[in-house]
């Protein structure tokens, strides 16, 4: 019977700790400033009051969420030393965790679909992408991605049995805690192995996929060039942070279902789950106008008030 874990984390060398945790710590401040930022800018600007910026905003909201999650126990760990973790936290942050970055891969599905209708159906965009009709799809994503995670969390609660309760990890992640485990883990690995391809990654994945099909269609039938770039442009941030979040997904789940507990892949987990969370707020904001303008209105609109 375990009632705690112990949380390894990234390293176990003395001298590493404290840079360990400064970077932890960099990185989950440029995460808050950036994706407070976005949200902030989004609910502040009127010209930022359309449906995709409303999904950034949620977006961000998401990140926000997902990476304290995932980091706040290394930054405990960094300031007290205290490793231990109850049973029900652990088991807490691996559905936590799981939800959010289904909600996120759900997030950017449905970001997708707003730029279809923006692009192939634009005389009738205002009327589809209605406010009810946005409302409704944003609470769609956060109680799906909540949902799906739900057989998770119910079945590694009922795991009665484990070999040892270190947890080579940073957190409590579903994969090192199932290696953990001498109960009968098949159906969880199954459950893992199906639903968590088929419906959690590729369903989200299928829909943006096809999205950008008729997307880009759409564009190469537009005459002229200047008309193709500026339709290209409206969805060009959204493609490069779906791009990057199926990336580092690739590069991070086959990765644990391996044994090794090398640093090097901890550290590489850490960037794989930092790196869309911290690179969204910047990606809008250098590659997109509208955030450009608003920021710089609202920098200039500080000073002014100093
Ligand atoms: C999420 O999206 C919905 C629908 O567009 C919007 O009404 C809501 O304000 C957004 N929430 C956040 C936190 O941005």
């Amino acid at each position: 019977m375990v009632t705690f874990f112990i949380i390894k984390g990234i390293s176990d060398v003395p001298e590493l700790q404290t840079p360990i945790f400064l970077l932890v710590l960099l990185i989950y401040l440029l995460t808050l400033g950036g994706n407070i930022t976005i949200i902030l800018l989004v609910f502040l600007d009127c010209h930022l009051h359309t449906p995709m910026y409303f999904f950034l905003a949620n977006l961000s909201l998401n990140d926000i969420c997902n990476t304290t999650v995932t980091l706040h126990k290394v930054l405990l760990i960094g300031l007290t030393g205290d490793q231990e973790i109850s049973y029900v936290s652990c088991i807490a942050q691996i559905y936590f965790f799981g939800s959010f970055v289904s909600d996120e891969l759900l997030f950017l599905a449905a970001m997708s679909y707003d730029r279809y209708v923006a692009i192939c159906n634009p005389l009738r965009y205002t009327v589809i992408m209605n406010h009810k009709i946005c409302a409704l799809l944003a609470s769609f994503c956060w109680v799906l991605g909540f949902i799906e995670i739900l057989p998770y969390a119910v079945l590694v609660a009922g795991f009665s049995c484990y070999r040892s309760n270190v947890v080579d990890h940073f957190f409590c992640d579903l994969v090192p805690v199932i290696k953990l485990s001498c109960s009968n883990t098949s159906v969880l690995k199954t459950l893992f192995i199906v639903e968590g391809t088929f419906l959690l990654v590729l369903g989200p994945l299928v829909l943006t996929v096809l999205s950008y099909i008729f997307i880009i269609s759409t564009i190469i039938k537009i005459r002229t060039s200047t008309g193709r770039r500026k339709a290209f442009y409206t969805c060009s941030s959204h493609l490069t942070v779906v791009i990057l979040l199926y990336i580092t997904l690739s590069y991070q789940y086959p990765r644990p279902l391996s044994a090794d507990s090398l640093e090097y892949n901890k550290l590489l987990s850490l960037f794989n789950t930092a790196a869309v969370p911290i690179l969204n707020p910047f990606i809008y904001s250098l590659k997109n106008k509208d955030v450009k303008s608003a920021l710089k209105k609202r920098l200039w609109f500080l000073r002014v008030k100093k």
